[in-house]
């Protein structure tokens, strides 16, 4: 059985495999917050969380951990909230025993440092062929303006309710994001679907989209038809949070044709527009879900129940296997 740190760890190793920037890029950006790491004042080096120097996800992290716990249940979901804390705590009441709970957004200090993993964006970027000072410019820029609306949020209120009710917690973001954006990218390396239509039947085929659109909230086209070819994609489902606007004209003059994406803000789809790119959405909660499933699955091997949650579409690729 697994403890807390030992589920959470295996999550870092995990997401890691997935990552965009591959293992040397993330051995160089951990390299980088070393230095950065030794470079404080000793003032200053109080306030730094030493877990950064080997969790390259700073929107992930573990917030309540009794450090006893062998786990055995998991209640997890996308979002987790003061009311999924005090469910977990009433499932223990009725011989539920929760002995962990797995948000996929943010809570707490990993809320305050969203911001921070963004910057694997610039990497992403450089990689479809933008030009570098463009894809960090553009960058920095959001970065900062993610960095400044999260601030004056209240971050720490669903861990004190964890905190309250002695109830392990941990979220892990850009770890199940970036498996289920390296799981996407294969599909389509594999499919090659080559128009929008194509697209959206490919998304379809796989249980968590089929499920949202029965829910209402299935893979949809925000700009382009289905007859439209596919051209060079752009799979974005990972580094945080949305893009600054200003990328999209230049991602569309640098040769991509379409965005994939869980969700889009309006002045992010007038800008996508204007540069007439195509745009196709699989869905939020669909493509979080998909990625906190194929981490659960993990788990699951290990003989842990997962209880779902909070929008959390559960589906196990464990028992096709059986
Ligand atoms: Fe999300």
């Amino acid at each position: 059985m697994l403890d807390v740190k030992q589920i959470f760890d295996l999550g870092i190793k995990l997401g890691i495999a997935a990552d965009p920037r591959g293992q040397k890029g993330i051995k160089k950006y951990l390299a980088r917050v070393k230095k950065e790491y030794d470079a404080l004042k000793p003032e200053d080096k109080k306030y730094f969380d030493t877990d950064n120097l080997t969790n390259p996800f700073p929107d992930s992290d573990i917030h309540v951990n009794d450090k006893k716990a062998s786990v055995k249940r998991v209640l997890a979901g996308i979002d987790i909230n003061g009311p999924e804390i005090l469910l977990a705590s009433q499932l223990g009441e009725r011989n539920k025993k929760i002995d962990l709970v797995i948000a996929h957004h943010p809570e707490g200090k990993a809320l305050g440092n969203l911001h921070a993993v963004m910057e694997m964006g610039v990497d992403m970027g450089i990689a479809l062929g933008l030009p570098i000072h463009l894809a960090e410019k553009i960058m920095e820029e959001r970065m900062r303006e993610v960095a400044r609306s999260i601030h004056a949020g209240n971050l720490y209120q669903v861990v004190s309710v964890a905190e309250h009710l002695k109830i392990n917690f941990i979220n892990t973001h850009t770890i199940t994001d970036n498996m289920v954006h390296t799981f996407i990218e294969k599909l389509v390396a594999k499919q090659r679907p080559e128009t929008i239509g194509d697209m959206l039947e490919l998304l379809l085929e796989l249980p968590e989209y089929q499920e949202a659109r029965r829910m209402g909230f299935g893979p949809t086209i925000f700009a382009g038809s289905p007859k439209n070819r596919l051209g060079k994609i752009m799979i974005e489902m990972t580094g945080g949070t949305e893009p600054s606007p200003k990328v999209y004209p230049e991602l569309s003059r640098s040769g991509i044709s379409t965005i994939v994406g869980m969700h889009m803000r309006k002045e992010t789809l007038d800008k996508s527009n204007e540069s007439q790119l195509n745009v196709v959405i699989a869905g939020h909660m669909s493509s979080d879900s998909l990625g906190m499933n194929l981490f659960l699955d993990e788990l699951e091997k290990k003989g842990i129940e997962i209880v779902p949650c909070g929008g959390l579409i559960r589906v196990s690729r464990n028992k096709k296997k059986k």
